[in-house]
């Protein structure tokens, strides 16, 4: 952290790791504004993101998140909740690095599929086999997901204790972060 700035505060993880719900509730506690990849490209696009995989299919997508993320780096006192495979791609994990302090929200396969069952939002989990699919792709990205500065398990814990913890991270990351003439 020392040495980079940190503008905004943003949120990595899995799928159903609560970034979006964690993301909300932390920008109201700082009074930081909040934004939601997954919602910003619903928004310009007008389509759900299930729709934008069926018709266009995931490449497509990712190249809407890259060219989301190359934009949203600028930005400055924000919380910014992101899509579960926008660490994909390098570029994003860089420009996200150089735009604030990164947070790693994870959880564990059976409290994943606990959160996300009942949704059919997520074209990705809509499998015969999720729990199977979720350990297979946890796997695949924790090489990507720990390159944040922090990482939060969120398995046995509530929003607000999550809120609380990313709190005293970014605290501690202002403190280091100061200029101490
Ligand atoms: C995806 C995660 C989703 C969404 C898309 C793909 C992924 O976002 O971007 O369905 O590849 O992990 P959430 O992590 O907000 O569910």
């Amino acid at each position: 952290m020392m040495g980079r700035e940190v503008k905004n505060i943003v949120l990595i993880g899995f799928m159903g790791t609560g970034k979006t719900s964690v993301g909300l509730r932390l920008a109201q506690k700082l009074g930081m504004q909040f934004i939601d990849t997954d919602s910003m490209i619903e928004d310009e696009s007008g389509m759900k993101i299930s729709e934008i995989f069926a018709k266009n299919g995931e490449e497509y997508f990712r190249d809407l998140e890259t060219n989301l993320v190359r934009r949203i780096c600028k930005l400055c006192n924000f919380v910014i909740a992101t899509g579960g495979g926008i660490v994909k791609r390098a570029e994003n994990v860089d420009n996200l690095r150089s735009s604030g302090l990164l947070i790693w929200l994870d959880a564990s396969p059976e409290v994943i599929l606990c959160r996300t069952s009942g949704f059919n939002h997520r074209p990705l989990l809509q499998v015969p086999d999720p729990l199977g699919q979720i350990c297979k792709m946890l796997k695949e990205r924790e090489e990507f997901y720990s390159q944040a500065d922090h990482r939060v398990d969120t398995s046995n814990l509530t929003v607000d204790e999550v809120v609380d913890k990313i709190i005293d991270i970014f605290k501690g990351a202002m403190k280091i972060g100061r200029d101490p003439r």
